[in-house]
């Protein structure tokens, strides 16, 4: 059965940084998507912004290019009901240029959801929210989002929340995190709070370690001038890996209510134990790819990569391991890990129970494997629940690591949609359930600064690692130390082998 689609209400959807990497290979074509899917209304209109001159037409090329590259198979009745929607006007944040031509064009739609998103480098939110609010703009129906990245340290967070808060209200604030639109993300809440099943064992009775693993295979493609001055913590772990955290770890929100699940992601961030001074060493890794293979393709290094200073201390793999203060966690590690560079993209959350109390199985009973679930998040993505079995057949009793595996390719033969999509139209629906509140960025920064501010103190660079590994050798002796293994080195080797226990059946 299709899922049934509303379509949202008239709106303008205003991208700044237009003709920007984010907006022509993913804004676009989720746009477009949701557009074929008949979600757009009629007089829905898109209009980029950008400093290039470019006429309407010759945006609509560009774009129509962007289509046929991100989104195909393309439909050609809706690409050109799509494209029939762009339009776009050359502006500058900075200057006063252009913005008469914007205001010019939304004239009488006051009453339409306004979006301004901006795709821009962090710097020009307050001064594009300040120029939309000159020219009178920001209506009571507008909403901006924000890309990530929100400031690159704490101070500079509160300045952009600050400028952007001048002008628009909380509540019309739109902050981003694509990883909340994941459907195996969302899929999350889902698993927690919509089977009963696991709920009694999620806490430090039940699980013995969690693990969240986002790994790359690419390196930082063209943007090293924005990565060199970020780094994995800042780029990934601030964001991505902690809001994942904090669906995992938090407490069943009352409703999908506005602001209820963002009251529960925050009750983790502020349980966070802070990691800072000597911990902060002990307890993370940073590494920096050097040149190495991937699929067997030679790659480069990290410090020879366009628009990377030839010193570069930026890490492009951290791993490390979080614990949270509450009665629910205590004493439960969380094993953080992302990196560029690595053998392959996958990103997983992983969840070890505890093992069974007692085995019955004699002697061999040790290596009864514990009851593990996988969410895997991308590519492939499924959910799946390690038990032990008996495996079939005369003989002794063997005991072996089997699963039970929900793919959502087979069993929903449907397109997994992009993250953005579900974002965009939320933006249009005004559902701020799954982006990130003013409080939530800032309490992450607080959290992340520690740890920069230690690794800064420490004056240790990160450790190298070989383009086509899972990062530095202390990330694996960092889990080992505690007697666990990331999930990756378990899985392929202890599943496959059957465990031969008992006598003769
Ligand atoms: C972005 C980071 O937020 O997420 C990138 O800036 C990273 O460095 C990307 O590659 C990963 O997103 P995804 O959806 O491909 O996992």
């Amino acid at each position: 059965m299709s899922p049934i689609i509303e379509r949202v209400a008239s709106f303008d959807y205003v991208v700044f940084g237009a003709t920007g990497d984010l907006s022509l290979r993913k804004l676009l074509p989720a746009l477009y998507e949701r557009d074929r899917d008949g979600q757009l209304p009629d007089d829905g209109r898109i209009i980029g912004v950008s400093r290039s001159a470019l006429s309407g037409a010759e945006f609509r090329a560009q774009a129509a290019d962007a289509l046929a590259r991100h989104a195909a198979p393309l439909d050609p009745n809706a690409t050109d009901r799509f494209l029939a929607r762009l339009d776009h006007v050359t502006a500058d944040a900075q200057g006063a240029e252009g913005w008469d031509a914007l205001a010019a064009l939304l004239e009488g739609s006051a009453d339409k959801v306004r979006v301004f998103y901006l795709a821009t480098h962090p710097d020009l939110f307050g001064p594009i929210c300040q120029r939309l609010e000159r020219a009178g703009l920001a209506t009571a129906r507008s909403r901006v989002v924000l890309e990530k990245p929100i400031g690159r340290d704490l101070a500079s967070a509160r300045r952009i929340n600050d400028e952007v808060g001048a002008v628009f209200a909380e509540g019309q604030i739109f902050r981003i995190d694509h990883y909340l639109g994941k459907e195996t993300v969302q899929n999350l809440l889902a698993l927690r709070f919509a089977n009963a099943l696991f709920e009694p064992l999620w806490n430090s009775g039940g699980i013995d370690h969690v693990q969240i693993t986002v790994a790359e295979s690419l390196g930082i493609e063209r943007r090293g001038g924005y990565y060199d001055r970020s780094g994995a913590l800042r780029d990934m772990v601030q964001n991505h890996l902690l809001q994942l955290l904090c669906l995992v770890a938090m407490e069943a929100p009352a409703s999908l209510e506005r602001e209820a699940v963002r009251d529960e992601k925050l009750k983790v961030l502020r349980a966070l134990a802070p990691l800072t001074g000597a911990d902060a060493l002990t307890h993370s890794v940073r590494g920096q790819y050097r040149a190495g293979a991937i699929d067997g393709e030679p790659v480069a290094g990290y410090l020879d990569e366009e628009g990377v200073a030839a010193d570069s201390a930026t890490e492009t793999f951290v791993s490390l391991k979080a614990e949270l203060r509450n009665w629910r966690w205590a004493g439960v590690p969380f094993y953080l890990r992302t990196g560029k560079r690595l053998p392959q993209r996958v990103s997983e959350i992983v969840i070890q129970f505890r093992p069974v109390p007692h085995s019955i199985f004699g002697a061999a009973a040790g290596a009864t494997l514990p009851n593990r679930l996988v969410v895997r998040l991308q590519p492939d993505e499924h959910i799946r629940l390690r038990l032990m079995t008996k495996e079939p057949g005369p003989g002794g009793l063997r005991l072996r690591a089997a699963a039970l595996n929900l793919s959502f390719a087979e069993t929903f033969k449907r397109r997994v949609p992009d993250a953005y999509e579900r974002l965009l139209m939320d933006v249009v629906r005004g559902n701020p359930t799954l982006f990130m509140r003013r409080d939530e960025v800032e309490g992450a920064w607080e959290w992340a600064e520690g740890l920069l501010g230690a690794w800064r103190d420490s004056g240790e660079r990160p450790k190298p690692y070989t383009a086509g590994t899972w990062g530095p050798s202390s990330a694996i002796a960092m889990i080992e130390r505690d007697g666990r293994t990331w999930h990756e080195d378990e899985s392929a080797v202890k599943d496959a082998d059957p465990v031969v226990l008992g006598a003769a059946a």
